[in-house]
């Protein structure tokens, strides 16, 4: 365990001169948003977590007069300080509110973004109040049929959009996309990658065995992983799921994009099919499907959809799903025909 001295100086050797957010200085902090000129005459007033998250120091500012969220990109993944994580990913965050500002049925289904500060990976937001994120899904909470026609009608407007040039650079977006690759499609089937799933779910271990010792599948899921690093002609969020998304009075928010990319937006659309699975709620995807205002190669998306639903059973990235050997077994042989059929 790395102390909060050990990681200020992690963040000033990687970051430079950037402004460490320290949530037991808010002096420091009312000092720093007043030099960015994000609060002038109020102060702050208190400092509080956001909600649930694991890459990123997200929280919740409040001045007398109003309140914003705060989002730092430290080197290194917040809940495990150990795990090293691309820094400037707050910048690539920021390009994509940018890139996306001027189209209504992207922005406005998003918080405005008030402000970023490259040199410090900090990026400030648009408080969406205590909207909760959509994990309930695992757990019987459903979509409503507006709130699926948001979703697909986000990714429609998303997926439309032309970036231009200047801007294209930013969205390789490599350093996350290599990340996001070995966890999706890498580790999950390596031979000794230590995790331990029988604690998870007695017997999945040998479930994780059998798709590791299928070629075909291993073939499959490598040949997916690679059209997934392919550099594309068109804007995707790149965490498409439940956790992205924020239930408002105003109807759904998507936040998150800090692993968009030039690419196929097959990718967002299969994401989105693998978590209606684990949500019970894939009798939506046809509906959703046909709502898509675009062409789209259906049969990828379901490749992609595929990768995802193995990842998130055998992988690092544990879903709270609840959900027993019979059900995961299932999963991963839907897994299977997405992949291989
Ligand atoms: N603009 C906002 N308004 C209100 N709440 C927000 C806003 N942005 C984030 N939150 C809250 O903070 C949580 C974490 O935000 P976010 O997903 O952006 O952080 P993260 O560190 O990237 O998380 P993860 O590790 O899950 O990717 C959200 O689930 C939500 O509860
Ligand atoms: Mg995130």
């Amino acid at each position: 365990v790395q102390s909060k001295a050990e990681l200020r100086r992690r963040f000033e050797q990687e970051c430079g001169e950037g402004f460490f957010l320290d949530l037991s200085d808010l002096a420091a902090l009312d000092h720093h948003l007043r030099e960015l000129g994000w609060i002038e005459e109020d102060h702050v007033e208190s400092v509080e977590p956001a909600g649930e998250g694991d890459m990123n120091l997200t929280v919740r500012v409040r001045t007398a007069r109003r309140a914003f969220i705060v989002k730092q990109s430290r080197p290194w993944v917040e809940k495990h300080p150990h795990i090293p994580a691309p820094a400037r990913r707050a910048a690539v965050e920021a390009a994509f509110y940018i890139a996306t500002a001027t189209f209504p049925a992207v922005s406005g289904r998003m918080p405005a973004l008030l402000g970023s500060d490259d040199r410090s990976q900090l990026l400030l937001l648009e408080d969406l109040g205590d909207s909760q994120n959509m994990m309930t899904l695992y757990h019987g909470d459903q979509l409503t049929a507006c709130e699926c026609s948001e979703l697909i009608g986000y990714l429609s407007a998303l997926h439309a959009i032309e970036v231009e040039q200047p801007s294209r650079g930013v969205f390789r977006n490599r350093e996350m996309r290599d990340l996001n690759h070995a966890h999706q499609y890498e580790i999950p089937l390596r031979g000794n990658n230590g995790l331990d799933l029988d604690r998870l779910t007695p017997g999945l271990g040998d479930l994780a065995a059998e798709l590791k010792f299928d070629r075909a599948y291993r073939f499959a899921v490598a040949d997916v992983g690679r059209l997934y690093l392919l550099d594309g002609g068109q804007l995707v969020h790149g965490d498409f799921f439940p956790g992205s998304w924020l239930r408002h009075s105003r109807g759904l928010y998507v936040i998150d994009p800090e692993f968009c990319f030039l690419g196929c937006p097959e990718y967002d659309l299969g994401i989105l099919y693998a978590h209606l699975v684990f949500a019970k709620q894939e009798n939506l995807w046809n509906t959703m499907r046909k709502r898509y205002a675009r062409d789209c190669d259906w049969k990828l998306a379901g490749r992609f959809a595929g990768a995802e639903l193995m990842h998130r059973l055998i992988g690092v990235a544990q879903l709270p799903l609840h959900a027993g050997l019979q059900q995961k077994r299932a999963w991963l042989e839907l897994s299977r025909m997405l992949l291989c059929a």
